[in-house]
C-alpha cells in the first residue's frame, strides 16, 4: 500500500453542515440545510438543475460564504476559514488543467508552489502517478491523453496534497454517454482506492444511482432524501424523489376513487383509512405485470422498442396514462389493448398534501 494513500485515508474527515442558509438577494437557494457526511464516504448530491447543488458544494469548499448556519469538515468549524484552510480538494467538468505543462507537472504544480523542493516533489508525483495508473504518462502534455487519461490527472492533482475532502462539481457532464459510463466505472474504482471523504455533484441520476454510497437529494434547496440509492429507488421519501429516481420514472396515480376496480387493483383497501383523493399511489413502469387474465384492460396508445425492451403508454378507463416497461416483447406488435395487474408489494403510497411517503 501507498504511504500517500495511507495518509489519505487516515486523513478523511466527515463534513456536517448545520443549519446552512444562502440567498442571492431575495433569491433564497439554500432556505436550511442540516447533513452529516461520514469520513470515506461518497455522497452525490443530485437535483435538477438551478437547484443549489453547486452552492451547497462551493460553501463547503469556501468558494461562496454561508449566510448563517456551520460547516465542520472534521472537529474543526471551517465556515470562516479561508477556501485553502479547509483540506478540500475540486475536480471540475472541464479538469482545468494546465495545456503547456506535462502531466508530471502538472499534478506536482500545487506542490512547487508551496515551495516542496524537487526530489520530495518528484517522488510524491511518481506515488500519486501510481495510484491513478499514469505512470507512463508522466512526460506527456494533457492534449496527447485520452478523456480518461485527463480525468485522472485532474484527480492525481487533487490528491497528490492529500486532502481530507475531494469535491467533484459535473466532472462528466461534457462527455458523451460511452465516455461517461467509461469514466463512472474509472471514479469508482479510484474511490475505492484512494478512500478519501468525497462529494460530487450532478444532475444525472444514473451517476448517482452508480457512484454513490449515499444520495443527497436536493429539490429547491430542501433535502428531499438522503440515503443509499437502493433505499431511494425502493423506498422514496417523497413524491419528487419517487418521480426523479428512475427512467422512464414511477407513475403517479392520483384521485383515486373509493371502491372502484382502480381503486381495488391499486390495493388501497390495504390501507385503512384512505380516502382515495388524498392518496397518490405509485408504481415504477418495470413493476407492472403484463397478465393474460385478471388485473386492468388498458388502451395501448404507443409502444416504443428499445431493443432490449420497451416501453408503452397505456391509458387507463379513467383517461390516465401510465408507461408500462417490459424486456419481454409482445406477440403482437402492436395490440390495442392489454391486461396489466399492480403487485401489492411493489405500490409506493404517499400523502398527496405532504408529498410524504407514506
Ligand atoms: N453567484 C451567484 N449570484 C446570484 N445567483 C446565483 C449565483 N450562483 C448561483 N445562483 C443562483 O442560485 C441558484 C442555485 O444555483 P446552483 O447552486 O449553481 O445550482 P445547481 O448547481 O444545482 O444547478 C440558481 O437559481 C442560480 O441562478
Ligand atoms: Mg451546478
Amino acid at each position: 500500500m501507498s504511504k500517500l494513500l495511507d495518509n489519505i485515508r487516515d486523513h478523511a474527515q466527515g463534513i456536517e453542515l448545520k443549519g446552512i442558509k444562502k440567498s442571492y438577494g431575495s433569491n433564497v437557494v439554500i432556505p436550511e440545510l442540516d447533513v452529516a457526511i461520514e469520513a470515506g464516504e461518497f455522497v452525490v448530491i443530485l437535483g435538477p438543475s438551478g437547484c443549489g447543488k453547486s452552492t451547497t458544494m462551493n460553501m463547503i469548499a469556501g468558494l461562496e460564504e454561508v449566510d448563517r448556519g456551520s460547516i465542520c469538515i472534521g472537529q474543526r468549524e471551517v465556515q470562516d476559514l479561508e477556501p485553502k484552510e479547509r483540506g478540500c480538494a475540486m475536480v471540475f467538468q472541464n479538469y482545468a488543467l494546465y495545456p503547456h505543462m506535462t502531466v508530471a507537472d502538472n499534478i506536482g504544480y500545487s506542490l512547487k508552489i508551496r515551495g516542496m523542493n524537487k526530489t520530495e516533489r518528484m517522488a510524491k508525483v511518481a506515488e500519486v502517478a501510481k495510484v491513478v495508473s499514469l505512470q507512463d504518462y508522466l512526460e506527456r502534455l494533457p492534449s496527447e491523453l485520452s478523456g480518461g487519461q485527463r480525468q485522472r490527472v485532474a484527480i492525481g492533482r487533487a490528491i497528490v496534497r492529500e486532502p481530507s475532502v475531494l469535491l467533484f462539481d459535473e466532472p462528466l457532464s461534457n462527455l458523451d454517454a460511452k465516455l461517461r459510463h467509461e469514466m463512472r466505472i474509472e471514479l469508482s474504482q479510484l474511490h475505492e482506492r484512494i478512500g478519501a471523504t468525497s462529494v460530487f455533484v450532478t444532475h444525472d441520476q444514473v451517476e448517482a444511482m452508480t457512484l454513490a454510497d449515499r444520495i443527497m437529494i436536493l429539490n429547491k434547496g430542501h433535502l428531499e432524501q438522503f440515503d443509499t440509492p437502493k433505499n431511494v429507488y425502493d423506498k422514496p421519501a417523497t413524491v419528487f424523489v419517487a418521480n426523479f429516481i428512475g427512467s422512464p420514472a414511477m407513475n403517479l396515480i392520483n384521485n383515486i376513487e373509493r371502491d372502484t376496480p382502480l381503486w381495488q387493483h391499486c390495493h388501497l383497501g390495504l390501507l385503512d383509512s384512505a380516502s382515495g383523493n388524498e392518496i397518490i399511489a405509485g408504481i415504477r413502469p418495470e413493476h407492472i405485470e403484463i397478465v393474460t387474465e385478471g388485473g386492468m384492460s388498458v388502451a395501448v396508445k404507443y409502444i416504443e422498442d428499445l431493443g432490449a425492451y420497451k416501453v408503452i403508454t397505456a391509458v387507463l378507463d379513467c383517461g390516465q396514462e401510465l408507461m408500462v416497461s417490459t424486456p419481454l416483447g409482445l406477440d403482437e406488435a402492436h395490440p390495442e389493448t392489454l391486461r396489466i395487474a399492480f403487485p401489492a408489494e411493489k405500490l409506493h403510497y404517499f400523502d398527496r398534501q405532504s408529498g410524504l411517503r407514506l
